[in-house]
């Protein structure tokens, strides 16, 4: 039986929504309280058993190789200094059980072009597609509890949730039929639509786990909405190959691939954070706006 080992982490993209603070480096660096984006998203893949993380990275690669390599002359100052508890959170950024991959997408052609960038590394095995600029807040990390069901199921699953109609032309929005608890068998797919032709309101967020048979149909993809080569296109192919399933996840989402969201996110975990949740939340029910 075939665990799901691998996921792809597609950090190319312009973060054009964000900049200059994406100038020099990718917006899945920005921070929410003390950790970037990105290590979120691996903390939640590892959470799901994922032992091989594949960053598919741009122009901006450096600040994530960074991240996640061992960091030499700033362990042996906190070492000198004997600031232990600094010490094991720079060395914990990463189990030693996992491995790092990078490789490079040329031009941002896409999110579809992206994970096809993984092609070789990814090899002959279903994986996991993590968008670090979804952040989750989840009990259960929210990859758990796909690689969990498609340890069951053996199908791909895209991870949904119901957004408001007029919110449809910011997301892949799919038709799909009724299947198990928190299911759906997914009949079609298609990205961005108007709110007016959307097939319903179910959006697929930036978590998913699929079967190696996406690649066969990213390579032949021309560019969809926007010009670029959209994962959405890939997986309307797959659908009439084989089983794809909706699964309406189990915690709360923040877009913090715009502004607003990654705002919303900082103040929630900055409530929550155990160094800066009581201050934080005395803060807040003091500020005038709050009131
Ligand atoms: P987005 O469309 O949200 O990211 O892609 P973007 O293009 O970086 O953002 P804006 O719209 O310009 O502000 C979703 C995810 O896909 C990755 C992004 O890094 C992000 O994690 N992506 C997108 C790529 O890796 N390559 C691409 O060509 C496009």
């Amino acid at each position: 039986m075939t665990r799901i080992r691998k996921a792809v982490f597609p950090v190319a993209g312009l973060g054009s929504r964000f900049l200059p603070a994406t100038k020099a480096q990718p917006k899945e660096m920005l921070p929410i309280v003390d950790r970037p984006l990105i290590q979120y998203a691996v903390e939640e893949a590892v959470a799901a058993g994922i032992t091989e993380l594949i960053f598919v990275t741009g122009r901006n690669k450096r600040a994530i190789e960074d991240h996640f390599d061992k960091a030499y002359e700033l362990e042996s100052e906190l070492e000198a200094s004997n600031k232990q508890q600094l010490l094991e959170i720079v060395r914990n950024v990463i189990p030693k059980n996992v491995n790092c991959i990078y490789t490079r997408q040329p031009a941002a052609l896409g999110l579809g072009h992206a994970v096809l960038c993984a092609r070789s590394i990814v090899g002959n095995e279903p994986f996991a597609v993590v968008l670090a600029d979804d952040f989750m807040d989840a009990s259960k990390p929210v990859l758990a509890q796909m690689t969990e069901r498609y340890d069951y199921e053996r199908a791909s699953l895209l991870a949904v949730q119901d957004v408001p109609r007029e919110h449809t032309r910011q997301y892949g929005i799919v038709s799909a039929a009724p299947y198990r608890e928190q299911m759906e068998i997914v009949n079609g797919i298609v990205e961005k639509p108007n709110p007016e032709v959307a097939p319903s309101t179910l959006a697929v967020v930036g978590r998913y786990v699929l079967s190696n048979r996406i690649f066969e149909f990213l390579e032949n993809l021309g560019a969809g909405a926007g010009g670029e080569i959209q994962l959405t296109d890939g997986i309307a192919a797959l659908l009439k190959a084989e089983r794809v399933l909706a699964y309406r996840y189990e915690g709360q989402r923040y877009d913090c691939g715009s502004k607003l969201g990654y705002l919303k996110a900082t103040v929630a975990m900055g409530m929550k954070h155990p160094e800066t949740g009581e201050g934080f939340r005395q803060y807040l029910s003091e500020l005038e706006v709050c009131k």
